[in-house]
């Protein structure tokens, strides 16, 4: 299709165009490549008019494959219509809700979520003349009364950051239709592989797929699905803002999406095993996970998700410094880490990050102590992730542990309570463990 030259130029003329095309036919690898290119060249003005005309590649700011192939890939998954990639959760987030919103509208938006969709609510819509309530979705009675007749959209996560409370999608569809707003729902800790809030009436989904989506806590990606129409209106104001996923980002997402199934479908049931195990503690003051029978939104969340409840859970433990570092350092393959949703296990304390920016004032009106982790369940073995109530109860309160809790695998999770303040611990390999445990352990 290109020209070739003939014509000999100087080395620094030639060395920049020798290997520039791809001269084998390379139209269906297995998987496709990563377009890491900012524009796509055409032979000449007939060319370019038709490269626009069939919405073709021209430059990485308006389309490019690998974007392409992700979207298409996310309306599959997410049952829209169509889709736009941004270059994060947060990307599409606000893309979305500027090319929903115009000055003068006012947004409902619920009152727990991820704290930076709020401060993007309330420092940069705020400053273009859009207002936002933010309410309890959990409570009907309450979004009801705070509807106001220029409220256009209605925001909230499946499953909240990082209270893990589940508002009535359906309902709340309704409400806000029935008002002329628009619901937007943020799913990222569900993924439409667990939950579909489309289907459920929701008119706009948005997600960041850095985190179960992708899986691997490898890139940082973000997705928006609705309607065709929506999703051409998005990418126009994406064109604009710059807010499109790069190639490599799109490419290792889709690449992690793949495994979906096997990954989120085993940390949701990892989270249900751990939320019910640490329940019984009697050193986890609450446990937050909508599979609990004791959680407010139970019943709701089984008819909304079925058996899928997700992978994120929270935990409040006494609001102790000491304890909880001991608790984290503790914890063996689960380490801290500043995202959710990869395939290992991981924590975060949400005063000091997804919750940082509020006022402590805030975070305690909403319900945010100084007491509570959140866990992103990973797809390890689940009998290892009981470890966690293990560590609360016998290394962050060793003084209160006065038997052998079981035998894992080669060793021995144990501790002896010898005297009032002196402890031995063990996860020890078995053969080295004091026979007089090993007995106590026989049954
Ligand atoms: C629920 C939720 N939505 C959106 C985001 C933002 O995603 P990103 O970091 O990909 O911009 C996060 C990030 O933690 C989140 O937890």
């Amino acid at each position: 299709m290109f020209k070739e030259s003939d014509v000999a130029f100087s080395f620094e003329t030639d060395i920049l165009g020798a290997g520039a095309y791809i001269r084998e036919p390379h139209d269906n690898p297995e998987i496709p490549g990563i377009f890491m290119t900012s524009a796509f060249n055409v032979e000449d003005l007939d060319a370019l008019e038709a490269r626009y005309a069939t919405k073709g590649f021209c430059y990485n700011r308006y389309r490019n494959p690998n974007r392409a192939t992700l979207c298409e890939l996310m309306t599959y998954l997410e049952h829209g219509e169509q889709s736009i990639s941004c270059s994060s959760g947060m990307g599409a987030i606000s893309t979305a809700l500027i090319t929903l919103v115009k000055a003068g509208d006012h947004i409902l938006a619920d009152r727990i979520m991820y704290s930076e969709t709020k401060e993007a609510l309330e420092d940069i819509l705020a400053k273009f003349g859009v207002e936002t309530s933010f309410i309890d979705f959990t409570n009907l009675e309450e979004a009801k009364a705070a509807i106001r007749p220029n409220t256009t959209v209605f925001y909230m996560e499946t499953v909240s950051n990082p209270l893990i409370t589940v508002p009535d999608i359906r309902s709340l569809a309704d409400l806000a239709h029935a008002n002329g707003a628009k619901l937007v729902v943020g799913n990222t800790f569900m993924t439409g592989y667990l939950f579909r809030p489309l289907d459920f009436g929701a008119d706009v989904v948005v997600n960041s797929l850095t985190k179960f989506a992708n899986g691997h806590s490898d890139t940082v990606c973000g997705a928006i699905t609705g309607t065709k129409e929506f999703a051409m209106k998005c990418h126009h104001t994406q064109v604009l803002l710059g807010t499109q996923a790069d190639p490599f980002s799109a490419w290792l997402t889709q690449r992690g999406i793949r495994t979906i199934a096997l990954r989120v479908r085993r940390q949701s049931d990892n989270a249900c095993a751990l939320a019910a195990a640490l329940e019984k503690s009697p050193y986890v003051k609450k446990v937050h996970h909508p599979s609990l029978e004791s959680a407010p939104q139970h019943e709701l969340a089984h008819k909304q998700f079925g058996n899928n409840y997700g992978g994120m859970l929270s935990i409040e433990l006494e609001d102790d410094r000491q304890k909880m570092n001991k608790f984290m350092r503790s914890l063996h393959f689960a380490h801290y880490a500043m995202t959710l949703g990869g395939y290992r296990t991981s924590l975060a304390y949400p005063v000091l990050s997804s919750h940082g920016s509020l006022t402590e004032e805030e975070r305690l009106s909403i319900g945010i102590t100084r007491g509570l982790l959140r866990i992103s369940c990973g797809i390890e073995d689940t009998e290892d992730l009981a470890l966690f109530k293990e560590i609360v109860d016998y290394e962050v309160h060793p003084a209160e542990w006065v038997t052998t809790i079981g035998k894992r695998t080669g060793y021995l999770s144990a501790l002896y309570l010898l005297n009032d303040d002196y402890a031995i611990m063990a996860y020890m390999p078995i053969e080295i463990a004091p026979a007089t445990i090993l007995d106590d352990m026989e049954d």
